[in-house]
């Protein structure tokens, strides 16, 4: 395959203006991604190039182009504005990916308020929590969504809009709810754009930490100065792409580069919303003759696991490159892509905290089955001893993975959490969470998470969450929620429960419990399995050990346990 330039030749001489020149955008100048996602491609002459091909249940098909994308976020900014809505206050997306959550993103952004794109399937406590934690002024959702809004609703003072896209005008609006619809509406073909600079913030995602409520990652428009360059060196997007990246963008992969780094290169790109079967993925690269597919490897093993028989059904001839993200993806993996697609999934490691692609296996480099690859030019890399945090020269010896913090889409903070922000700084170095190796040849080999929050199919889970909604069920006493191996997800949720005295342990009760608990979290965030026990270990001051309840699962060493309580 034919790269257009190498990796080390992109080392040389790095610097991001490189990125800037090409957005033509100068310090202090303005820099608003919803403008250069959409007018921007217009002003460059591809006003009528295809933006978004959509194809949702029911075989659906709708496409756009980027003067359509520009008009729509023209209309939904102009009706959030004509609200009151205005810069800085934070809007939440909360829909299935329909068209109008790609085209409010750029609306909501137009007009410079903070876009919070939440997963859909969340259930009201999740939706709740993140709601209330950014104190959200609008939420853009689908009537089918309305129900887990409305319950939670009057605990949400600042929360005086709910648009709905799709109000059928047959049953009618309740408290604090208004009408968009984007088809019907009339398309906007001037408005001011908010004058956002490089510090005005922009996307508010919420990731899950092992402790305390999840937390509200502010980045601001200049990431897209990362966002653009990695999008197009990493993914190697070109002119005539059709590209596929099948993350929803309630996270941030499908924000960063399911939205602003392949329209700020004025890429076609295809959205997929009917869920997962192999059958389905492969016609969907047939028909649009995808070119780029950036997946994840939870995907990645599920084709694995359809077998490649069914690949044979298909023309996917189409594919030029491919690559991965969110979870360790297995050499298993890449050895069957080489085999089955010709050409391997390329690994990349980043978090919603960095906004962009931060280690990556390049286009074109030698790829080691199993490696993340090395630091994108311009990203320093490191991992450090966990004590003295300097770092570990020595190759092969596991550390803390850390990046110097000055790339253009570092977040600038956790959303009302200064102290939390700041604990992920130390001796200068932005300290990921995630444990790694670097070998003699600079490639890094991920090792795990440094601290307790679960990976389950490439999403984090945090074990405070599940348990906090555990022990809102009356029987439940006491909980803690680990990881448990397991082969597709690589990792899924586990809860030890204990019971309040009165209640007896059993099905029928598990049953009640989950249900319970699913109308809460988001289906990804379940338990698997609960356990019910007597007690739960904990150390002398009384703090459950998930350690050990961990260890149990893995069949690990149960390390040092001498802060356990005794009887
Ligand atoms: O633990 C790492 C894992 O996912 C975490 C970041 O999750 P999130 O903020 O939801 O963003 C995911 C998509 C950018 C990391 O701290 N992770 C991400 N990529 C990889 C990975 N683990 C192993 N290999 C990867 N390539």
């Amino acid at each position: 395959m034919q790269y257009l330039f190498t990796y080390e030749e992109r080392l040389k001489n790095f610097d991001w203006s490189l990125s800037e020149n090409e957005l033509e955008y100068k310090k202090g100048n303005i820099i608003n991604i919803g403008w250069y996602c959409s007018d921007r491609i217009c002003l460059k002459g591809k006003a009528d190039k295809i933006a978004l091909f959509y194809e949702g249940f029911g075989g659906i098909e709708k496409k756009y182009t980027f003067n359509d994308i520009r008009l729509a976020g023209n209309s939904i900014g102009t009706f959030l504005r004509n609200l009151g809505i205005k810069n800085d206050d934070r809007v939440c997306l909360f829909m299935d990916r329909i068209p109008e959550l790609y085209l409010s993103f750029l609306g909501v952004l137009k007009i410079g308020a903070i876009v919070q794109p939440l997963f859909s399937a969340f259930g009201d406590e999740s939706l709740f929590v993140r709601l209330e934690n950014a104190q959200t002024r609008a939420i853009i959702t689908q009537r089918k969504h309305l129900p887990k809004v409305r319950k939670i609703l009057d605990r949400l003072p600042y929360l005086e809009f709910i648009v709905i896209v799709d109000h059928n005008k047959i049953k009618p609006l309740e408290k604090k709810e208004v009408a968009f619809n984007m088809e019907e509406s009339i398309p906007v073909e001037n408005m001011e754009i908010f004058p956002a600079h490089a510090e005005s913030p922009s996307v508010l995602h919420y990731t899950s930490g092992t402790t305390g409520q999840p937390k509200g990652v502010k980045h601001v428009h200049y990431s897209l100065i990362s966002q653009y360059l990695t999008a197009k060196w990493v993914l190697d997007l070109r002119d005539d792409d059709i590209y596929w990246c099948t993350a929803d963008p309630g996270w941030v992969t499908g924000t960063s580069y399911g939205i602003i780094g392949p329209w700020s290169l004025g890429i076609t790109q295809c959205v997929l919303d009917t869920g997962f079967s192999a059958q389905a993925w492969y016609r969907f690269i047939e028909k649009y003759r995808i070119t780029m597919w950036y997946s994840a490897p939870t995907a990645i093993r599920s084709l694995m696991k359809a077998g490649d028989e069914i690949i044979k059904e298909h023309d996917l001839s189409s594919l030029r490159h491919l690559a991965s993200v969110g979870e360790p993806l297995n050499s298993e993996a890449v050895i069957w892509s080489e085999k089955i697609f010709g050409k391997p999934f390329l690994d990349t490691f980043w978090q919603t905290e960095t906004g962009s692609i931060m280690i990556t296996n390049f286009p074109g480099m030698k790829v080691k089955p199993g490696s993340m690859g090395k630091p994108f030019p311009g990203i320093t890399g490191v991992v450090l001893d966990p004590k003295t945090y300097q770092p570990i020269t020595e190759p092969g010896k596991i550390g803390l993975i850390a990046f110097k913090p000055d790339w253009p889409s570092i977040m600038r903070s956790y959303w009302n959490n200064k102290e939390k922000y700041e604990e992920k700084f130390v001796n200068g170095w932005y300290l990921s969470g995630d444990k790694a190796s670097i070998d003699n040849e600079g490639y890094f080999w991920f090792v795990g998470r440094d601290d307790d929050v679960i990976n389950t199919g490439g999403h984090l889970v945090s074990p405070f969450e599940v348990e906090s909604a555990l022990l809102e069920h009356p029987a439940v006493g006491e909980s803690a929620v680990v990881a448990k191996p397991d082969e597709l997800n690589m990792e899924v949720v586990k809860a030890f429960i204990t019971l309040k005295p009165g209640f007896t342990p059993g099905p029928d009760l598990e049953l009640e419990i989950m249900n319970f608990i699913r109308k809460k979290l988001s289906p990804l965030a379940m338990p698997q399995d609960i356990e019910y026990m007597e007690k739960l270990p904990k150390t002398r001051s009384g703090k459950i050990m998930r350690r050990l309840l961990h260890a149990k699962e893995w069949g690990e060493d149960i390390g040092d346990i001498s802060t356990l309580e005794n009887d």
